[in-house]
């Protein structure tokens, strides 16, 4: 079979450069070896950049993300027993809204197959091969376990962290990393919101973020030893750990339905492109959860490379495909560098002496008393400026 681009993963990058690709009138084929059901009902992240919705909207890949979705003009930053609102719209004119990934995910698939697009569900990737050629392959399986094999002008690794495709351009030389001492544990709770904005809390006893996800249900993370079991805790335990975490603030409780745990990892892969072989989203780079950058820097490769690809597709002109890693990168590393820092501001690092914890306290002040502080937190969070989609 052949194709011009053969996408590998139907998560939010494969699937929105699969859309932007087609306005263009770009044929691509997409596989993932997760069933449409699995993608379109596992919990992941929630929160969109402002150019992430704009993405997503005039594109018409989401037109539930402006009515579903909720918009945010701000966040709360916690420490001590007070709270510091961080105004998005009135320093920096953005928002973000709270919808989640796989509302995103299934809003994508349902624009994507009524266009007839060939999104294969359950075919495993196995292998990239001739990537220094103008004929890459893709060599993969179906569900029954028949060999499936793709020749495109182009393949886009956009399977995630543990993909295929990323050991396919970066060989042996893998990436930038770091680990970090400490994990999330993350909830969803049948109750009402237990605040208007999300609520980023710095507590003694370790950090909180208390999220939401609509009328009934909620979402809410505190810090835990990277090796907590999900079974850990009682329910009842876990409404007392959250509430100790944002002290100030009354939770309201109601039953648990789901647990999961978060592992913080730091990454970027040293190559980004080899040949006519590229990665996208987190096959190319890993950020911890705060701030919300993972999905968001994701759709901001794609926008890149949708350019980068119509230029060498339609116009045979590699220049765009040539510079495509260096500058991804450039944003990749503005991601990296936000996340980094949230997370260090607000976690309760393992072993931290009164030194540590005190300088900590001083640099929250640092950014919430100042207007400046505050404007560079909403700069960041609310994303930079991605280049117009066409
Ligand atoms: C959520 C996740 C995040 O990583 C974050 O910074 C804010 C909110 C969420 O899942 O709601």
């Amino acid at each position: 079979e052949r194709t011009r681009v053969a996408v590998i993963g139907a998560g939010p990058a494969g699937l929105l450069l699969s859309h932007l690709l087609a306005r263009h009138g770009i044929e691509s084929v997409v596989l993932d070896s997760r069933s449409r059901e699995q993608i379109e009902t596992t919990v992941r992240a929630g929160v969109l950049e402002q150019g992430t919705v704009e993405v997503l909207d005039r594109t018409g890949a989401s037109d539930r993300v402006l009515t579903a979705g909720q918009k945010h003009e701000g966040i709360e930053i916690r420490f001590g027993d007070e709270g510091h609102r961080i105004d998005f719209t009135g320093t920096v004119g953005r928002a973000v809204w709270l919808y989640p990934q796989h509302e995103v995910l299934k809003d994508l698939v349902a624009a994507r197959l009524a266009a007839g697009q060939d999104l294969r569900f359950q075919v495993t990737a196995r292998r990239v091969e001739d990537a220094g050629t103008d004929r890459p392959r893709v060599l993969a399986e179906d569900a029954e376990g028949d060999p499936v094999e793709i020749e495109a002008d182009v393949v886009v690794g956009a399977d995630g962290s543990r993909g295929v495709t990323r050991e396919a351009v970066t060989g042996a030389h893998g990436g930038y990393f770091r680990e970090y001492p400490f994990a999330w544990f993350g909830v969803l709770c049948e109750a009402p919101p237990s605040a208007e904005e999300l609520i980023y809390s710095n507590s003694p006893n370790g950090f909180a973020l208390i999220s939401r996800r609509s009328a009934g249900v909620q979402r809410m993370y505190f810090q835990c030893d990277p090796a907590t079991d999900t079974g850990a805790y009682t329910e009842e335990r876990l409404w007392e750990i959250l509430q100790s975490r944002v002290p100030g603030t009354t939770l309201r409780e109601g039953r648990i339905f789901q647990r999961d745990v978060l592992r913080f990892r730091s990454f970027v892969a040293h190559e980004m492109r080899r040949g006519r072989v590229v990665l996208v989203g987190d096959a190319a780079h890993t950020v911890p959860p705060t701030g919300a950058k993972g999905m968001n820097l994701a759709v901001a490769d794609v926008v890149l490379l949708t350019e980068a690809l119509r230029a060498l597709l339609l116009d045979r002109d590699e220049t765009l495909f040539d510079a495509f890693p260096a500058t991804a990168r450039r944003r990749i590393w503005k991601a990296q560098h936000f996340s980094w820092w949230m997370t260090n501001l607000l976690h309760l690092q393992p072993g931290a002496s009164d030194f540590d914890r005190l300088r900590q306290i001083g640099e929250l002040r640092t950014v919430v008393e100042s207007d400046h502080g505050r404007a560079h937190l909403a700069e960041a969070y609310t994303g930079w400026p991605l280049p117009a989609v066409r």
